[in-house]
């Protein structure tokens, strides 16, 4: 594949935390631009620490990371980052602000930092915020504090966030897991519908089959910090990811 068509390519990737055995051993992958790639593996084989290094957060000690046909390295760490969203595990919501206001953190990118206060976004961000909490059903939700709203709700204001930010690519670490299959599968078909039309690449960590069989163009499988599988791209292995994942 030409790599003008790879939102992510990493090659050879080891990633240790400070002073501790390696956790990411040799890891290479593509991510095609406009696709699905989902992560599976057992809990503790590396799948956040292969977001953060994706996502730019944490730096490898080896290999090399291109996101958007950039290599990802010193220069270019913060740039990239309006380009990448990441939806973290505890999805890093800020509990005492509202629904709109932590929505508009993911404009912070354009308007500047210390804007926090609603009245100091601009109007046409304050509306596509809304607009953001409307497509994902939560819009009369928009003023109520995040500590007030049940799980899936808060899921769904940390996507609305990450899709302000207007990412190209989007990765998202379990961010369905505290839902129920039928709000998931709801959610994921949201993200797809956002996805197709805006040509986002969307990278996410997933425990259940049925969703990763449902929504995953690519799948990856993690096992002790190396990919022991991947279908159905890599050429090597013709079956998809529904016929794999039984
Ligand atoms: N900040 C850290 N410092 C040191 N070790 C860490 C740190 N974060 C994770 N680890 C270790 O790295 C390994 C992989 O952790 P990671 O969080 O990437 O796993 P995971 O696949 O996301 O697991 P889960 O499914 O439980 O979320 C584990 O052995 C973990 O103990
Ligand atoms: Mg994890």
């Amino acid at each position: 594949m030409d790599s003008t068509d790879l939102a992510l390519r990493a090659e050879g990737i080891c990633f240790a935390y400070r002073g501790e055995e390696w956790v990411l051993k040799d890891i290479s992958l593509s991510v095609p631009r406009g696709k699905a790639t989902m992560i599976m593996g057992p809990s503790g084989s590396g799948k956040t620490t292969l977001m953060k290094v994706l996502a730019g957060i944490l730096c490898p000690q080896r290999g090399r990371l291109e996101a958007l046909s950039q290599e990802v390295g010193k220069r270019t760490r913060r740039s990239l980052y309006s380009l990448i969203g990441y939806i973290p595990q505890q999805l890093g919501l800020v509990r005492n602000l509202t629904s709109l206001e932590n929505v508009l953190m993911g404009a912070l990118g354009r308007c500047g930092h210390g804007k926090v206060m609603l009245g100091l976004f601009p109007r046409h961000e304050v509306e596509q915020a809304q607009a953001a909490l409307d497509l994902m059903g939560i819009g009369d939700k928009s003023s109520e504090k995040v500590f007030r709203l049940s799980g899936g709700q808060r899921q769904r204001v940390a996507i609305a966030r990450t899709l302000l930010q207007r990412p190209r690519v989007v990765l998202a670490d379990e961010f369905v897991s505290d839902l129920d299959l039928a709000l998931a599968a709801e959610i994921l078909r949201l993200m797809r519908q956002v996805a197709e039309r805006e040509q986002m690449t969307f990278v996410a960590n997933m425990h259940e089959p049925q969703l990763v069989r449902e929504f995953a163009d690519q799948v990856l499988i993690l096992d002790h910090g190396q990919i022991v599988r991947r279908f159905p791209t890599d050429g090597s292995q013709e079956r998809s990811p529904s016929e794999v994942l039984q």
